[in-house]
């Protein structure tokens, strides 16, 4: 849908980037604009920087800069201007005014770039949702080509509707029809991930700082051909892939979309299912890269967005990625002094990627069970509720009626049979540590 204006590749643009000293939450990084207004396929030709103590509730940035700024826009033949904040609708209004070209703020470059690399049809309700929503709050002019695209959805209320209220009603109805179909599709979702749980199937997402490379180590792991560029957020939505892991046997992997410091909040609700195989996965992979030297904020920023999002009491295992761009990593020597809890690789090379392999193992192996149990023949409830958890993957009857179940479950769920079942199946297991 035609919400917003349409920007081409190769758009010229002024970016402009405050430092505030009294509030420094309001501060973001120079590189990482460029990166994002690259990412949406546009030049940075100028920029333009100052330093307040407070935004200016007008301006943003006050009244003189602003004529800094339209001078370059002459000089450098720009029209659009990005800045490196969120600002408020008014404010957005009385810069465009002063300045006489469009004006965009972060969130919305953010929404770009989301709306240009969304492919599932989910991926694309998402990315419709966050626009109307961010529209929702700067409606000030007709968007009756809503009611055009959706036939039927707009019809006029009345002739004491103005086109404002109109407008604001069409949004509304489109936003509720859109939360339904992502209702449904997140309904599908949790069927297909209840349906892998029950299939016994140990999952793990790849989370991390946009750019930290988790596509490129999703592929050279999966060998399946995820779609990666030297961008941010190359990669928007889930891809899953069924992977066998030496000593470990069948893992889901799936790619999640990159994190950034500062995600609007509506975004990160709005990108919430995305993020939703995160949530439920059992081992979260967080892909840094450890060659770039602000890798500590970036983990910083990864764990908020986890907090956010409510997955930081998974269990994380940090892979430090890149370092065949460093001197003196030995992904060997680093292993062994921190292993399983942390990984030294190149997603790139492919150095170092036995480490990964051995520390999932080891960590799902202390989580899963594999082997064989022994039920006695009146024990049927335990065995239906093993079968109903999918975790049976062998089954022979002994002379004595004994069944002998092959089983791989999570230590979790076993305990939990017997605790409900006041049985100690522990001690009829036998673990298949060769498995
Ligand atoms: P988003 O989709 O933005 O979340 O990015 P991502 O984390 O999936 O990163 P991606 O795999 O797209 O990699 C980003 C850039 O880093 C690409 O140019 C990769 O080629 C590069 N890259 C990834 N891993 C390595 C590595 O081990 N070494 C080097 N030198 N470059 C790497």
């Amino acid at each position: 849908m035609e919400i917003f204006q349409q920007y081409h590749i190769g758009e010229r643009c002024l970016i402009v980037d405050i430092h505030f000293s009294s509030k420094p939450e309001l501060n973001a990084q120079v590189d990482e604009l460029c990166g994002l207004v690259n990412a949406a396929g546009w030049q940075v030709i100028s920029s333009v920087s100052a330093k307040r103590n407070y935004p200016d509730p007008k301006y943003f940035c006050g009244r003189g800069k602003l004529d800094e700024i339209k001078q370059q826009l002459a000089a450098c033949d720009i029209e659009l201007v990005v800045f490196n904040h969120s600002i408020t609708p008014s404010q957005e209004r009385n810069i465009e005014n002063v300045l006489g070209c469009k004006v965009i703020d972060r969130t919305r470059l953010i929404l770009e770039i989301f709306s240009q690399r969304a492919q599932t049809y989910e991926g694309k309700l998402q990315v419709e949702l966050a626009q109307l929503n961010y529209v929702a709050t700067r409606l000030v002019r007709g968007w009756t080509h809503l009611e055009r695209q959706k036939g039927g959805i707009g019809v006029r209320g009345g002739p004491g509707e103005t086109q404002l209220e109109l407008d604001r009603r069409m949004l509304r109805q489109r936003i509720a029809q859109i939360e339904k179909r992502l209702e449904k599709v997140k309904k599908q979702r949790s069927l297909s991930r209840a349906s892998r749980k029950k299939h016994s199937v140990p999952t793990i997402a790849f989370v991390g700082y946009t750019n930290a490379g988790k596509s490129t180590l999703f592929n050279k792991i999966s060998g399946a051909q995820v779609f990666v560029k030297d961008q941010l957020f190359a990669t928007l939505d889930p891809t899953l892939r069924q992977v066998n892991i030496p000593k470990l046997g069948q893992v889901v992997l799936s790619d999640t979309v990159g994190f950034i410091r500062n995600l609007p909040h509506d975004l990160v609700e709005a990108f919430c299912a995305t993020l939703e195989e995160a949530i439920e996965a059992d081992l979260l992979v967080h892909v840094i890269d450890y060659a770039d030297p602000e890798h500590l904020a970036y983990i910083e920023q990864v764990h908020q967005v986890l907090a956010q999002i409510h997955a930081d009491k998974k269990p994380i295992l940090p892979v430090y990625n890149k370092i065949d761009l460093l001197d003196n990593v030995d992904a060997g020597v680093y292993y062994r002094q921190n292993k399983p809890s942390e990984v030294y690789l190149s997603a790139y090379t492919g150095q170092g990627i036995e480490y990964l392999y051995e520390a999932i193992a080891k960590f799902f192996n202390q989580q899963w069970l594999k082997g064989v149990l022994v039920l006695s023949p009146q024990h049927t409830k335990i065995r239906a509720q093993l079968y109903q958890l999918g975790v049976v993957e062998k089954e022979q009857i002994a002379e004595s009626g004994d069944y002998h179940l092959a089983i791989h479950i999570a230590k979790s769920d076993l305990t939990h049979i017997s605790q409900t079942n006041k049985l100690e199946l522990m001690a009829n297991f036998s673990q298949d540590d060769s498995l």
